[in-house]
């Protein structure tokens, strides 16, 4: 079992025809075409969308990919238009809203890695690679990679897990000049966000981006951006390889899910139990954190 705990029900705005409630973001279009999204304060983990909210989240997530966004600027094209409310939207939206180009997304999930963790460490464990690419003997759980791999996932419905595919699988999909593209792409963005959060003290261990193409069939980058759900961040400081490593993402909450605190079987048919507060407030300070540890910048 797996979804949403509590489906939300789309609002009513008028001007705006609600499109999608994905995981995180509710998608609307506005009357001039344009995406508008929304990120909420939901978190996901272990394919379930949580009953409890992260307060601040859906504005932490929307400041730090427009923030990575102009960083990126000169690498590959963005889809934001604009940070303005949309006229009779609620002003709660304020801050977690961005009208954005609506663009025919390419049903790839994007990932680079640059170090050895998740479904890449299984991956390597059982067979020496990682999306069917051949990597040395003797990494570990957390080890840099000799250097970083494009390791392309296809795009989930709620509830299913993303699938690792292979570089040819891509190409078949989308043609072998879009695949080509994407890699190349992907790992530009990734080599330049690894240099920028590693003079920060954070360590980009790996990262998922989503493109789409624009009326002129170009690619531009779409979605969010490296950020602590679409990302895997660890502090520079404490990183050594050889076990977990701590994260700036959902750990504290899987690791709260998972241990007998909770009371939830991952593996039941039941749905995931609401978060106490004390785990809502290390999760928001940890969101906040690699905010302000990235960019610099203050949070309020
Ligand atoms: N510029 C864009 N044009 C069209 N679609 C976009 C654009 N940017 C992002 N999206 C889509 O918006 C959705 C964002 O919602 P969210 O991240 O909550 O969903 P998700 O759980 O990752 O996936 P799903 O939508 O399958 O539930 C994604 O489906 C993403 O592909
Ligand atoms: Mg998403």
């Amino acid at each position: 079992m797996s979804g949403f705990v509590e489906k939300p029900e789309p609002l009513q705005v008028p001007g705006l025809t609600h499109l999608h409630t994905g995981k995180v973001r509710d998608l609307y279009r506005n009357e001039a075409g344009d995406l508008v999204m929304v990120a909420s304060d939901r978190i996901s983990a272990y394919d379930w969308v949580l009953p409890t909210e992260i307060p601040d989240k859906g504005r932490v997530l929307t400041r730090l990919s427009l923030w990575w966004f102009d960083q990126l600027a000169d690498l590959v094209p963005h889809h934001v238009l604009s940070t303005d409310l949309p006229a009779g939207a609620p002003a709660d939206w304020e801050g977690r809203t961005l009208v954005c180009r609506s663009l025919r997304m390419v049903p790839v999930e994007c990932v680079a890695r640059g170090y050895l963790a998740g479904s890449g460490l299984a991956e390597y464990e059982a067979t020496r690679t990682v999306c069917g690419l051949a990597l040395p003997e003797g990494l570990t759980d957390g080890s840099e990679l000799p250097a970083p791999i494009f390791t392309p996932a296809t795009k989930a419905a709620v509830g299913d897990h993303d699938e690792n595919v292979t570089y040819e699988e891509v190409a078949r999909e989308v043609g072998a000049e879009t695949a080509a593209l994407l890699r190349q792409t992907t790992l530009a963005v990734y080599g330049r966000a690894r240099d920028i959060a590693r003079e920060r003290g954070i360590v980009l261990a790996d990262t998922k981006f989503e493109f789409g193409l624009d009326a002129d069939g170009r690619l531009v980058i779409a979605d969010e951006v490296l950020t602590p759900d679409s990302s895997r961040f660890w502090p520079a400081a404490s990183w050594s390889p050889g076990r977990a490593q701590p994260s700036y993402d959902k750990q504290y909450v899987r690791d709260w899910l998972t241990s007998p605190a909770s009371g939830w079987d991952r593996r039941s048919e039941q749905p995931p139990p609401a978060l106490p507060a004390e785990v809502v407030a290390a999760t928001r300070s940890r969101y906040l954190e690699a905010y302000e540890m990235l960019t610099g910048l203050p949070w309020s």
